[in-house]
């Protein structure tokens, strides 16, 4: 497939760009600063682009099948995190320019605000206040995308990220908010970012998870 992917000099997204290629795909890579992605393949191209403009994002989406993104924003106490709506807003656009129909983004577990009511006290009392500004925001693009029909999009919510290659164990996908264990308790807490990335790249052969927000981790 060719696959748009935004984030790709991040951590998660350099993982996703690396298992494209291995799978076969062509990626184009859509960054701000080309030369910070280390990554040379024939079938990888490096563009730059800004992804809260919808006239330079369009030209790089045409004859594209999917856009994958594993953007990220700081979290801030004195300020709202903005980059997750701004950007799907000029995404979705140049999307519906270059008439691309796909998308596969990130966000993480509990971006709904009550939802982390199940967590241990340090996830529940000091992980999330620190980062809500990014879940809010994060969440305002989820709700953003439920409003959306004339998208293919899918949101994929992994736990705390760690940064360790993908790995062959099993997925275990809940549609909300975490993944729950048969007590409805959070079932770990942890997910290696080549795990995530191995699950986004599995969402190409399925429309399981089209028009949802998954929460996912591993056995
Ligand atoms: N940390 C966790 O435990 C955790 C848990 C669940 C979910 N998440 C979420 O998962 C996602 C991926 O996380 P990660 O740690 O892999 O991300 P990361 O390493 O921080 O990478 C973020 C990516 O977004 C890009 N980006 C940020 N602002 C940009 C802008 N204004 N214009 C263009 N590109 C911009 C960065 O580009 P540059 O390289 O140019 O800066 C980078 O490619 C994030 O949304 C994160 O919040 C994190």
């Amino acid at each position: 497939m060719k696959i748009a992917v935004l984030g790709a000099t991040g951590q998660t997204g350099q993982y996703l760009v690396n298992q494209a290629l291995q799978q076969g795909h062509t990626v184009t890579a859509v960054v701000r600063n080309p030369g910070k992605l280390a990554v040379h393949h024939d079938n990888l191209k490096v563009v730059e682009g800004n992804i809260f403009s919808v006239d330079s994002l369009k030209s790089h989406f045409k004859g594209q099948d999917v856009v994958m993104s594993c953007l990220g924003f700081q979290a801030s106490f004195f300020s709202a995190v903005t980059g997750y709506t701004l950007s799907m807003n000029a995404v979705l656009g140049a999307m519906r320019e270059a008439r691309v129909s796909r998308i596969i983004t990130m966000t993480s577990w509990y971006t709904e605000p009550n939802s982390g009511t199940q967590s241990s006290y340090l996830i529940r009392f000091l992980l999330l206040p620190m980062i809500r500004s990014v879940l809010t925001n994060m969440f305002e693009m989820e709700q953003f995308l439920q409003k959306t029909e004339d998208i293919n999009w899918t949101v994929v919510r992994p736990p705390g990220l760690q940064n360790l290659p993908a790995s062959a164990q099993e997925f275990l996908t809940h549609e909300g908010y975490f993944v729950p264990d048969s007590n409805g308790q959070p079932t770990g807490s942890r997910v290696g970012r080549g795990d995530v990335a191995r699950f986004m790249l599995s969402l190409l052969n399925s429309n399981a998870w089209v028009k949802k927000g998954v929460a996912m981790t591993t056995k």
